[in-house]
Order: structure tokens, then C-alpha cells, then sequence
């Protein structure tokens, strides 16, 4: 197995593994560390049935069940699937994912880690950006680590400031979503101990204590630098991949700037993270 760093601060690509096999100790220690340093793998080459999706990402933790039902595999329901050819009720195409965020940050113990397995993609385009929210957090200027230390930001299923619409969750599945948690908006990495930002402008409703007049100006500033393009790494798909990210230390958005008539599917799972502290 080669593991090979793909921008200075995130990303390594993974090649000579194949994860429908077992994966010998000394492989797994490396893939974890090799995630927890670089947050973001892409593990290429893989062909990996949804069964065989869950008994790969056991190498990194435990599954996390995901919040809308409505994209579970019926066969396999702890996996999801993302595809372009979803619509909302009024007709409109709904790709999954646009629009920068961290996945259910509306969830008490968030996600550590989302994992997509390519099952089809378009000929181009289809992008997924990561933004590195702890390489921006250490270079925000002092005054600004200062102000935000100790905010807690309200999290929400969906936030009533967002500009991306997600679809609804069934009935049943809203039992088990909480309404709104509060998170602090630095967080500190449970196993690598750096601080990074931790904002989602799809999930967050507001800050604790702060007037929205405030509040939002301040999220969207933390928005533009957290993403600024020398924080990120864009991943181009091929065939075969298989990519987890981190979520407690990054943000992504998915891109829908491809040939809808062409069918962009992957499956997605997530691993069970911690209480963010
Ligand atoms: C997601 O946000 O989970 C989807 C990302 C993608 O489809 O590229």
C-alpha cells in the first residue's frame, strides 16, 4: 500500500489496497493515521459492493445512522445513496450537497467521518471541495481566535438562513432528530487536538446570545476566510474511488456543474463521531 500527500495541508491517495479483502493491522494503523494527519483519503481502485462498503469503513470506526431515510438503501440501510436525478416535490432537480457545510451538525454527537463510494459519475465536472476549517482557524489573526473562543452556535435540521434547501425528513424520521443542539464554533480535534472552526450555514440557526444583526455577518465572515481556496483541496472523481473525510475538522460542498442528463451516484456512509468540544 502507497500513501502519497495530495496538497500541503489535506488529502493523501491511497493505491495498492483493496478493501474487499482483509486489511492486515499494520495497514489499518497506517490508513487511520493517515486520515487523522491529512483528513481527507481517497482510496482508489475500489469496487465494493454496499455490504462490503460497511465492512471496509469498520476499519475506522463504528456506522453512523444517517438522518434521512429517504436515500437509504432498502436492501442495506445504513448506507445512503447521493444521486442528481433525485427531485424536490415541485419538480426542481436537488443535488445533494451543494453549498459549503459539515455533515448533521444537528446531531448531539456529529458524524466523525462521511465515506462516498463512486458508483457512476459523469464524464466531467461533479467536483467535491474540501475546505481545511483548522489550517484557517490557526491563521485567523489573534483578535478574531479571541472572539469567537467559547461561542456556541444553535444547529438546526434546517436553517430558515440558509440559501440551500434540503429536502424534508419523513415522519419517522423525525422522531429521532433533535430540534436544535448547541456546538461550540471552535472545536478541538478529540485525537489530533488542533482547533478548528466549526460552522455549517446550512444548520446554523444562529449564535447563543447574539443578536442575528451580529451573528450572521460574523458567520459569513468566518464563511469567506474558512474557504478561501489556500485552505482547500478539490477533489476530482474517478472511477473507483472511495473518499472519507473528516467532518470535525473540515467543510465540503458538492458541485452540480455537470451534464444532468448524465447520472452522478455514490453511496455514503457515516462513522459515529463525539460530543464537540
Ligand atoms: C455531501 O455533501 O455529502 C455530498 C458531496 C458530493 O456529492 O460530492
Amino acid at each position: 500500500m502507497e500513501i502519497r500527500p495530495m496538497t500541503d495541508h489535506t488529502g493523501a491517495e491511497v493505491r495498492g489496497i483493496d478493501l474487499a479483502r482483509p486489511v492486515p493491522p499494520e495497514a489499518k494503523d497506517a490508513l487511520n493515521r493517515a486520515f487523522i494527519e491529512r483528513s481527507v483519503l481517497v482510496i482508489r481502485d475500489q469496487s465494493l459492493r454496499p455490504q462490503e462498503v460497511l465492512a471496509a469503513v469498520e476499519l475506522f470506526g463504528r456506522v453512523f445512522q444517517q438522518h434521512n431515510t429517504k436515500f437509504a438503501l432498502p436492501d442495506c440501510p445504513q448506507i445512503h445513496y447521493l444521486s442528481n436525478q433525485d427531485r424536490y416535490p415541485d419538480g426542481r432537480r436537488y443535488i445533494p450537497g451543494e453549498g459549503w457545510h459539515t455533515d448533521h451538525s444537528n446531531d448531539t454527537r456529529p458524524p466523525k467521518a462521511t465515506v462516498l463510494h463512486a458508483v457512476s459519475l459523469p464524464d466531467r465536472g461533479g467536483d467535491t471541495q474540501f475546505a481545511n476549517t483548522a489550517a484557517a482557524y490557526s491563521a485567523l489573526p489573534a483578535t478574531m481566535q479571541e472572539r469567537i473562543a467559547g461561542l456556541m452556535a444553535i444547529h438546526v435540521y434546517q436553517s430558515s438562513h440558509s440559501t440551500r434547501q434540503l429536502i424534508g425528513l419523513p415522519e419517522t424520521a423525525k422522531e429521532r432528530v433533535p430540534n436544535a443542539v448547541l456546538h461550540p464554533m471552535v472545536r478541538t480535534h478529540p485525537e489530533s487536538a488542533r482547533k478548528s472552526i466549526y460552522i455549517n450555514p446550512i444548520r446554523i440557526e444562529g449564535i447563543r446570545g447574539m443578536d442575528h444583526k451580529e451573528a450572521l455577518p460574523l458567520l459569513g465572515d468566518l464563511l469567506v476566510h474558512a474557504t478561501a481556496e489556500r485552505f482547500q483541496y478539490r477533489h476530482a472523481w474517478k472511477p473507483g474511488d472511495l473518499v472519507m473525510w473528516d467532518n470535525r475538522c473540515l467543510l465540503h460542498k458538492a458541485n452540480g456543474d455537470y451534464d444532468m442528463e448524465q447520472t452522478r451516484y455514490l453511496y455514503r456512509v457515516m462513522l459515529q463521531g463525539d460530543v464537540p468540544r
